[in-house]
């Protein structure tokens, strides 16, 4: 491996600087590799008897510290990132995800900007959003966010680190040139934030600047926006990192959940979880609640611990194929989540927020539920419909919804949704305009038929099946 890498880094062509992060890139990735190497064979895994429930201190509702007056001075501290290394590409589209129109015409990126911009203005502070993009998403966010050089707003990329994938058999990197293919690589997940902050010169600007505090969050999450609250108990508790979880439905049975462990909080994925486990870490009860992936994170912190390579993270195996010679092979790429970083970091704890919080566009499910009626727009970020009770329906489009392209002609007019507990529609179904829905409403349509739900439909509780024209 190690001189297959030594030939990689030779292979470019570019200036000085461009082969010296190469280089550091590729040493980052060998000790990832060999960490991957060690702990497989010597089959580092939890032991369960050891995992127990968080104290009450390292698990904290969101009620108890919203008591906290609102201190806006704070914002001179802050500055907020957006996760934008991935592609769109599980919704059917191509370029970064957060390019995807989610409401009223904004993407993504449009939302984010306006409510950093508003709370600028709100506040008349000068809080930098800073995108974090990958060799997949750099050049088309570089492009659009020209749009926004006439906006209050200091906005700043950097990009993660490029890795090579690795034969599955052989376990020999995929590319063998600086220059090959894109498939040959992968951005390593999130995880590799800290590292690619440190590495762009971004981290050591910020502190610089006097920022203390990084606000993280997935592009896709539309309800992660700037809480005062929360950086205030951050910066009065002396906190290093804080995660914000909320309350598990049993519809959110995968997501990971922070526990005591040898006395440390620490993130506990799915992937770690024993087989024989896995229905005990789906319970509600004994885990009450996941990872929203809304992070604030000392940037001090970080580089105290970037600096002394301690930031060792659980890695995550993540199995691909590509096509090489007109065969599929199997490769391997080697990721890190940032949130698992929790158990490096000094009074590090989760915060219980509202569910509010967190609003992530996964599918296009998730894109009817954001585009509806139940939500609306207040300076770029989404507000729940004071009519609506209880949790969020849950909706189910079928494969016939998989691409945002297929959503749009499939359901050309958001219906209406405000009263509506469950949707499921499979098959060719198209929706008319203003149709309301409301209580559970299911439609299946058979294969072969097709089912047109006709303009101004009022369907409350109801199934329909077949080939049915109503
Ligand atoms: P994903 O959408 O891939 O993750 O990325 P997920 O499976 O839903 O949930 P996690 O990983 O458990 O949180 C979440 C965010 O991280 C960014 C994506 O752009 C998205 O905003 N991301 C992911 C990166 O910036 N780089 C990566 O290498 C992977």
């Amino acid at each position: 491996m190690r001189n297959a890498l030594n030939k990689l880094a030779d292979s470019v062509q570019g200036d000085e600087e461009e082969r010296a992060r190469f280089e550091a890139q590729l040493d980052s990735f060998f000790s990832l590799f060999r960490r991957y190497l060690v702990e497989k064979s010597s089959g580092n895994t939890l032991d369960w008897e050891k995992i127990k429930s968080p104290n009450p201190d390292e698990v904290v509702a969101y009620e108890t510290i919203a008591q906290q007056p609102e201190n806006v001075t704070n914002l001179s501290k802050l500055a907020v990132l957006k996760l934008n290394g991935g592609l769109g590409t599980s919704m059917g589209c191509v370029g970064p995800k957060s390019v995807i129109e989610v409401r009223d015409g904004n993407t993504f990126l449009d939302l984010s900007v306006r409510q950093i911009e508003h709370l600028n203005r709100q506040y008349d502070s000068d809080v930098p959003l800073l995108l974090m993009n990958s060799f997949n998403t750099d050049k088309d966010t570089e492009h659009l966010i020209k749009k926004y050089s006439a906006n209050r707003i200091r906005i700043r990329s950097f990009n993660q680190s490029k890795f090579p994938r690795v034969y599955k058999d052989s376990m020999l990197p995929v590319p063998t040139d600086y220059e090959d293919k894109l498939d040959a690589w992968y951005p390593p997940g999130h995880g590799d934030l800290f590292e690619a902050l440190h590495a762009s010169g971004e981290l050591d600007a910020l502190i610089a600047q006097g920022r203390e505090i990084l606000f993280v969050s997935n592009g896709d999450n539309l309800g992660a926006t700037v809480d005062l609250k929360i950086l205030d108990h951050m910066l009065q508790t002396g906190s290093e990192y804080i995660m914000e979880l909320t309350d598990k439905t049993r519809a959110d049975v995968k997501g990971g959940t922070l526990i005591n462990y040898d006395g440390q909080v620490r993130l506990l994925e799915v992937a770690q979880v024993p087989k024989e486990h896995i229905d005990e870490f789906k319970n509600i009860r004994k885990f009450k609640n996941f990872n929203t992936n809304n992070l604030w994170i000392n940037l001090k912190a970080i580089k105290r611990l970037i600096e002394s390579s301690s930031l060792e993270v659980e890695i995550i195996p993540n199995k691909k194929t590509i096509v090489r010679g007109g065969h599929e092979v199997n490769v391997l790429q080697l990721e890190t989540a940032c949130g698992a970083a929790i158990r490096h970091f000094n009074g590090a704890h989760g915060v219980v927020v509202p569910r509010s919080r967190f609003l992530p566009v996964k599918t296009c499910s998730d894109l009817l539920l954001v585009k509806s009626d139940l939500f609306y727009l207040q300076h770029g970020a989404l507000k729940l419909d004071p009519e609506r009770f209880g949790p969020n329906p849950l909706i189910k489009l079928g494969s016939h919804f998989k691409k945002v392209s297929d959503f749009s002609s499939r359901i050309s007019h958001i219906p209406k949704i405000v009263e509506l507990d469950h949707l499921t529609i499979t098959g060719n179904v198209f929706l008319g305009k203003d149709v309301t829905l409301r209580g559970t409403v299911i439609i299946v349509c058979s294969e072969g038929q097709k089912i047109d739900i006709p303009n101004g439909s009022v369907l409350e509780n109801v199934v329909i099946t077949g080939n049915l024209q109503i």
